[in-house]
Formats: structure tokens, sequence, C-alpha cells
């Protein structure tokens, strides 16, 4: 299985900012064969970012709407991501499921859209701060798995983003314990939903990521690569993360 580096950029950039996916597309593909490697960003950069990576990094949208078309103001189909040259979308980002209401049962339709355009659905799961506390941290992110995750998709069409949403953008992470906890868990409602495609599905872990701590990370077994917000959006910094994914050839990806 291929480690998978993504970059969330969320509503960062403008079109000087493509200079970055440049960046990243020029050293990327040749420094790091064994990575697949993403870039997620905004909808009005992704038809430009996708002519300048020219294929050598993957480029992927933020959300999605439900339906291929329709009369919906303002709302982006997948169908619509993959013409501009889309092959992955973000799904249930917890800033989505804040901002926007979204319910895991939408989250599902999304990802069933995913499918349904061809686009790999990252579907984003994670606890609270008071959640982790009172101990329910599994049980909220298992919970999230059986809901926001279509049956019926497998390696192909699905990865799943841990991401605590008191690590997002604070500085702060879990402990690798609890990354590999959490991790193994994931796999295990995978499994029970999925069936044995369940095995193959990457776990991305995401909140805070940074150079200096990706490589500690991305060691840990069960994790399957890593979604990448704030230090996605300069090139120097992405690279070093994505420099820091261990060979596939290396990889555990399972606690035994
Ligand atoms: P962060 O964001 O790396 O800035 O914490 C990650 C994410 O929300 O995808």
């Amino acid at each position: 299985m291929r480690p998978l580096i993504a970059g969330n950029w969320k509503m960062h950039g403008l079109r000087a900012d493509l200079k970055e996916i440049e960046s990243i597309a020029a050293t990327a593909a040749k420094l790091h064969p064994d990575v697949d490697i993403l870039v997620c960003p905004p909808a009005t950069l992704m038809a430009e970012a996708a002519r300048i990576a020219g294929g050598r990094v993957a480029i992927g949208g933020q959300d999605c709407h439900t339906e291929a078309s329709g009369h919906h103001t303002g709302d982006i189909s997948a169908e619509m991501l993959k013409d501009v040259g889309a092959s992955a979308v973000i799904t249930g980002h917890s800033e989505r499921r804040r901002d926007h209401g979204e319910s895991n049962a939408l989250v599902a339709a999304k990802a069933s859209a995913a499918r349904r355009a061809g686009l790999l659905a990252i579907v984003c799961v994670g606890e609270t701060q008071s959640q982790r506390s009172e101990g329910d941290a599994l049980s909220i992110c298992g919970g999230q798995i059986v809901a926001s995750v279509p049956t019926g998709m497998t390696e192909a069409d699905l990865a799943i983003g841990y991401e605590p949403l008191w690590a997002i953008g604070s500085g702060r992470m879990p402990t690798s314990h609890e990354i590999i906890q959490m991790h193994a868990h994931i796999r295990k409602c995978l499994v029970l939903h999925l069936g044995p495609h369940g095995k193959s599905v990457r776990i991305l872990y995401g909140g805070s990521v940074n150079p200096a701590d990706a490589s500690g990370i991305l060691a840990l077994p069960g994790v399957g690569g890593a979604l990448v917000g704030g230090a996605s959006l300069k090139a120097e910094d992405f690279l070093a993360i994505l420099g820091s994914a261990p060979s596939v050839s290396s990889r555990r990806l399972d606690v035994a």
C-alpha cells in the first residue's frame, strides 16, 4: 500500500499561490516515486492547478454536492471536479460538519457521489477535546466511520482522514499511543463495515502535521499517510513532509 500525503489548502490561495503547486510538482514525483501526492486547493484554482501539476501531483476537491448537477446555487458536483482534472475529494471534513451542519448521512451521500464520478473520497472523522476527555474518542470515530462510509466502498475509491478536532490548526497532537490505538480501531471498524476491502483502505492522520513531526507520525503502525492543512500551503514545508514518508517496502500498516 502506497502512503498518501494530501494537502488541504482550505480557504487559502489566490492565483499567485499556484507557484507552490508548480514547485511541488517539479520535485515531488521524482523525489518520492513511492508516495501518492495530492493537493486540494480551493475550487477556484483547481483547473489551473491540475494543468500545472501535469499529472505529477494529483489534484483534489475539498467538498462536493451529492448530485451530479441541478438547482443548487453555489455548489459543485463531483463530476465537475473530475471534469477539471481532480482525482479525489475530501468529504466530511470537520470544518464542513461544523460550518455547514453536515451530518454523517450527508457525508456518506457525498462519498457515494465521489465514487460515482470516479474520484477517491477522503472521508474525515475525528473527536472533540471533550469527547476524548470523557473517554469517548474511539466510539465517536467508530460511529462516524459506520455512518459516513457507504458500504461497498473499497481501497480504490476510499481513504479515511482521522483528524482529532482539537489537533487541527492548534499545534497540538495526540500521543503516538493514541494515534496507533485510534488507527487500529478505525481499521477494525472498516473491516467489519466493508469486509476484506476494509483491510487495505488507507487511514491518514491529520491535525497539525508539520515537517518536524511528520516522520515520527508516518512511521507509526497503521498510519497510511497524512492529511496536511497549514503546512501544505508552502511547497518547502509540504516537500519536507513528503520526504518523511517511509518507502512502501518498509511499511507496517497494521498493529500485529
Ligand atoms: P492542520 O489542518 O494541518 O492545519 O492542522 C489539517 C486539516 O484540517 O486537514
